[in-house]
């Protein structure tokens, strides 16, 4: 099988996974990310097939979007066994898929250092800040009915990837600016995602600080 029939392959058997997805991680998400990938693969390299396949299938499993607790690699790993790709490259793809999520860097800070991580995991986390950020944080309060915000909730700092996942249903979305959103420029891999997150961080800072001042009355 050429690489152009096994990617195609692979975007349908996302799409149908994640069409309509409620949380954020839709099909669209997908298709933000590997286009922002192509940019920092054509300045960072690596290899853009193992690249590209992981970030088709990198939330198939999400406990979110599967609406679990805990994730399902089994979903991804069954689909690559499935086709015509060495185990070594399979191994590779699941390696980054099981590592890349942000919730799991508190139990496991070890990074895995491979080009190919780095970009897929700047990639997912330039999704989660700047304009598509706020709408994508908001959307994922309104789908688990949390509020836009509690000033009576304070945030705190976390030291396990159990104590993190709370935060998926205790606080508020704009809590989950301070506890995630804006700590993610300092947390990228390559010099040209931290690049391009420089305007996102603005961006999400000045949407905050107006959120707030129409919140308290001061505009
Ligand atoms: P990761 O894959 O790095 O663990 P997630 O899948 O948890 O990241 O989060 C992806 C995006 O989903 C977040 O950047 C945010 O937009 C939204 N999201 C996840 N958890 C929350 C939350 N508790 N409150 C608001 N938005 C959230
Ligand atoms: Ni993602």
């Amino acid at each position: 099988m050429n690489d152009d029939t096994l990617v195609q392959d692979t975007e349908k058997f996302v799409k149908g996974k994640l069409s309509g997805e409620g949380t954020g991680h839709d099909w669209w998400h997908v298709v933000r990310i590997v286009n922002i990938a192509r940019k920092i693969h054509s300045r960072e390299g690596g290899n853009w097939l193992v690249i590209h396949l992981t970030l088709l299938l990198h939330d198939v499993g999400d406990g979110k979007v599967i609406g679990q607790d805990e994730d399902d690699y089994s979903i991804a790993q069954n689909f690559l066994e499935n086709q015509n790709i060495s185990l070594e490259t399979i191994n590779e793809i699941m390696s980054i898929i099981k590592t890349m999520s942000y919730s799991k860097s508190f139990d496991n800070p070890e990074k895995n250092d491979s080009i190919e991580f780095k970009i897929v995991q700047d990639a997912d986390r330039l999704d989660a800040i700047g304009a598509i950020g706020v709408a994508r944080a908001f959307t994922y309060g309104g789908s688990r009915s949390r509020p836009l915000y509690d000033p009576d909730y304070n945030s705190r700092e976390f030291k396990s990837s159990e104590d993190f996942k709370k935060t998926r249903t205790e606080g508020s979305t704009v809590h989950h600016f301070y506890d995630k959103l804006l700590l993610l420029k300092d947390k990228l891999n390559t010099k040209t995602a931290k690049e391009i997150a420089i305007q996102r961080d603005e961006f999400m800072q000045l949407f905050l600080k107006e959120f707030l001042d129409e919140w308290n009355g001061l505009k």
